[in-house]
């Protein structure tokens, strides 16, 4: 069926949304702007009614007000919110519900039925679980019992990471949740799929002459990936000492990314023949086969007290909610490698950390040195070609080449083509959640991540896990604010790289395009 599809034509159907979790942080700061986004652009229907579901009794008048403000502090058209506010308002209704008492659900069905009445929505309904993973059973299975899937139309499930905490619990969630919505239904969210450049990955690697061709071992040296932070664990100090970088970061965001750029072109641009070659680029990763050699592949590190140059900043074992003798990492940094015919002999390097000195996201593809240059290699020490995708916060690519210095006889310089889309498209980028809700709604499944590709990433990570539990490989520290601790260089430099500067770090001289 899905054969002809085109998503970009394909308009939002009618449908209710319910937000689950409607008083909580995700809510406020993402959801309710994103869908003010999508209305303000015309991409919903105009049939279409949002139902914020959470335990806080609220009136209606209270929740439209809470979705106001939240609109107007995080939103991106909240210049205009007061001249559209009314009509828009009037889509939004609150229920307050124990997701334990099915009488509940069943009065949320009435409600439901109602507004699907009063708009001509035709039963179709998409409920957005913004609520900790362990609820996502239950809610599912109360939704069933309420009535609540009983309607004319189609329903998805979509949900928030973190998919379980290793393959054992993700895969009871996944049966859980599979008892009442099939593989189809249930969108399951890395909001990095949902940012503008990593879909771009796919086009920049696809559409151009001069990248596809030399996209493999022949050509290229090494990727590089990271993901700096600059905050800390902030006030989820709770989960995150739970979790730590590696669950938290790496086997979502990091490995989506990894599987973006070392795929194979897809047989055709439909969502389940892009999670085929995403799903098989997970297969391909070789395995840790033992603890030394997760230890002489993976570093793992935790921040201890530093500053930002102007403010003290606190080690780990001091933020709140955080066990004072906690081992958890706060950073990571890994050596992989992808056994396929294409990328077969090349390190794909990444690494990820809190309390680093600058935010960002960046892929770096180093290409091999020119082989054999005798005319120019011989005088001069020639830099490798580099592709530079900016993922977040500057978003846009750069390819860094070497050119005659102007004015000078033989001088040689790296010099970069940049492409800066952050200066073209300036705070309208749209938000990943935005995409992403869109998406669901339109039944694109493309950038949401499907169990096997869950599932492979979790037995990949669980090898690292395991040997770090079993206490192999030591936690190194660097103090927050630096970063990251020398053996991540060490990683690189074995192999004869090392890690290319990333915007905002002192060392990139790169020209890059600021306004
Ligand atoms: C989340 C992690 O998934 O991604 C957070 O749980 C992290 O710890 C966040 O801060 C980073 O997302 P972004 O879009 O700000 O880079």
């Amino acid at each position: 069926m899905a054969e002809n599809l085109n998503f970009d034509t394909l308009n939002t159907p009618g449908a209710v949304f319910f937000i689950f979790g409607a008083t909580g942080d995700l809510a406020k700061r993402k959801l309710f702007p994103a869908i003010y986004s999508l209305y303000r652009e015309g991409k919903l229907s105009e049939d279409f009614a949002v139902i914020g579901v959470a335990r806080r009794p609220r009136t209606q008048d209270e929740f439209r007000q809470d979705v106001y403000s939240s609109i107007q502090e995080f939103g991106r058209y909240r210049s205009d919110l007061n001249a559209e506010w009314d009509a828009f308002a009037q889509h939004f209704e609150y229920k307050s519900l124990d997701i334990n008492d099915i009488d509940g659900f069943r009065e949320l069905r009435e409600q439901t039925e109602q507004l699907e009445a009063k708009y001509e929505i035709p039963g179709n309904r998409l409920f957005y679980l913004a609520l900790a993973p362990e609820l996502f059973g239950s809610v599912s299975f109360n939704l069933m019992k309420g009535g609540m899937l009983d309607g004319a139309g189609w329903n998805r499930l979509v949900i928030e990471k973190p998919f379980g905490y290793d393959l054992e619990s993700a895969a009871k969630l996944n049966e859980e949740i599979n008892q009442v919505f099939k593989e189809e239904e249930i969108y399951r969210i890395d909001h990095y799929l949902g940012k503008e450049m990593v879909q771009n990955i796919e086009v920049i690697r696809f559409a151009n002459a001069f990248f596809e061709p030399l996209w493999n071992n022949k050509h290229i040296a090494n990727v590089q990936i990271t993901l700096s932070e600059t905050v800390g664990v902030e006030e989820r100090g709770g989960y995150y000492d739970h979790a730590g970088a590696l669950r938290d970061m790496g086997q979502n965001h990091m490995l989506q990314m990894l599987t973006m750029i070392a795929m194979e072109p897809p047989s055709r641009l439909l969502p389940e023949d892009i999670r085929d070659e995403k799903v098989k680029v997970l297969r391909s990763l070789r395995p840790y086969a033992s603890s030394e050699e997760v230890a002489d592949h993976v570093v793992r590190a935790q921040y201890t007290k530093g500053s930002n140059g102007s403010k003290e900043l606190p080690a780990y074992r001091e933020e709140d909610k955080v066990n004072p003798e906690s081992n958890t990492e706060t950073y990571f940094a890994a050596r992989l490698f992808v056994d396929n015919f294409r990328w077969a002999g090349v390190p794909f390097y990444i690494r990820t950390g809190k309390r680093l000195p600058v935010k960002t996201t960046e892929v770096v593809v180093e290409f091999k040195r020119m082989p054999g240059n005798v005319y120019l290699g011989q005088k001069h020490s020639l830099e490798p070609n580099l592709l530079v995708i900016r993922v977040n916060p500057m978003e846009g690519l750069y390819v860094k080449i070497n050119a005659k210095k102007p004015g000078s006889e033989s001088e040689i310089e790296p010099v970069a083509m940049d492409f800066c889309q952050s200066c073209l498209v300036g705070i309208n980028s749209p938000e990943a959640y935005e995409r992403l809700i869109h998406d669901a709604a339109r039944g694109d499944h493309t950038y949401f991540t499907r169990w096997d590709e869950v599932a492979t990433a979790w037995s990949f990570v669980d090898k690292i896990a395991q040997s770090w539990r079993d206490n192999q490989g030591p936690l190194e520290n660097y103090p927050a604010g630096s970063w990251g601790p020398q053996q991540a260089d060490a990683l690189l430099e074995k192999d004869g790289f090392h890690w290319w500067p990333v915007n905002g770090q002192d060392e990139d001289k790169v020209i890059w395009t600021k306004s």
